[in-house]
């Protein structure tokens, strides 16, 4: 793929050459499909277009300096799909589907597998819809199962430096007992209102609070937000948040490092208090945040003072990213190596 620009790929979509597609009809799932359109021939009353019957999963496959293509925590991400089926009535996608799909499609892309040391990855999006027919609000009976992929650059233009958030009160992404633990599409639908706000202001990503009490860091758009201080990694415990396999892996780190771990709702007011402040999740990886600013408040609270990411979370992100490219060893058994 000489023609792409590896260093300076945006988040953003670029077509590849083929996807995987698995079908669920009359109570089993089909043959497992490779596509080279990039479309879908969908039933216009379909759930997925009119109720949201919808899940997917972000994940991404890295070249290390060996040549050798990896995948970080499959097996979490599948899960979660599940999870996510489960919350909102769809078929779940078996661990063994899923692992075929999401590795025949990279297989089958290797060439858009972005060169070792570019910074660049390639994303894989398996998706997840009920594409059967109904009117009624009803679970549909016919289920369509997608993987594609697409070679990406850093989720905020920042990359590894330090990013700028608003504290967003006048919408919410999800309620307590809603949808915001699973990876369902209305979850970033109604992150929308936020995300243009805080763009239009300025800003790289809302930060939402917890919907009932609006006194809680609930999650930054699309990553979970943790803080350090005396030594401590610190992560909101919260219904409505997604539980982000970087967060869990970064949470593993953090104790290997000896830091010490919470997890708890964390008080709007404690930002004032934290040595070093950070968003992580797949695309965002570890994005230290270098101003929180609490739009309607009038508020703002600022970290990095030199410019440059903390001490513990540059360590933090050269350990993660280096089991991902293979670098650090991958002690947890996090890594499969795709073949
Ligand atoms: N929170 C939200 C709302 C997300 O969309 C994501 C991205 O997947 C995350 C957190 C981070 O999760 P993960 O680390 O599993 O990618
Ligand atoms: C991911 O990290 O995979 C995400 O979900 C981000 C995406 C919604 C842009």
């Amino acid at each position: 793929m000489e023609n792409l620009d590896w260093k300076n790929l945006p988040f953003g979509y670029i077509k590849t050459d083929y996807n995987v597609r698995c079908t669920y009809k009359d109570g089993k799932w089909g043959k497992m499909e490779v596509s080279d359109s990039e479309y879908i021939n969908l039933h216009m009353a379909c759930t997925a277009l009119h109720y949201g019957q919808e899940a997917f999963e972000g994940m991404k496959a890295y070249r290390g300096k060996d040549g050798k293509i990896r995948l970080f925590r499959w097996d979490e991400n599948a899960n979660r799909l599940q999870q996510s089926a489960e919350g909102v009535l769809m078929e779940k996608v078996p661990m063994d589907i899923f692992r075929e799909a999401i590795i025949k499609a990279v297989k089958l892309n290797e060439k858009f597998v972005p060169p070792y040391g570019t910074g660049a990855s390639l994303y894989i999006r398996p998706m997840l819809f009920g594409s059967g027919a109904e009117v009624g609000v009803r679970p549909a009976k016919e289920y369509m199962f997608i993987v594609f992929v697409t070679p990406v650059g850093p989720y905020f233009k920042e990359g590894f430096n330090p990013v700028k958030i608003a504290i967003i009160r006048d919408s919410d992404r999800a309620a307590p007992l809603g949808t915001g633990t699973f990876k369902v599409g209305g979850n970033y639908a109604a992150s929308l209102r936020g995300v243009i706000k805080a763009h239009n202001a300025g800003y790289g990503s809302p930060m939402y609070l917890d919907t009932k009490e609006k006194h809680y860091i609930d999650e930054i758009g699309a990553a979970n937000f943790f803080a350090i201080k005396d030594n401590t990694y610190i992560t909101p415990k919260s219904s409505s948040i997604l539980a982000s396999i970087t967060n869990k892996s970064i949470i593993q780190l953090a104790e290997d490092l000896g830091l010490k771990v919470e997890r708890r709702p964390i008080a709007v007011e404690e930002l004032e208090t934290f040595e070093e402040v950070g968003a992580c999740g797949t695309a965002a990886v570890i994005s230290p945040i270098g101003e929180i600013n609490d739009l309607d408040m009038g508020k703002i609270y600022r970290y990095c003072p030199d410019g440059k990411p903390g001490k513990l979370s540059t360590k933090l992100y050269q350990t993660l990213v280096g089991i991902q490219y293979g670098d650090v060893e991958d002690k947890h058994g996090w890594i499969t190596i795709v073949e």
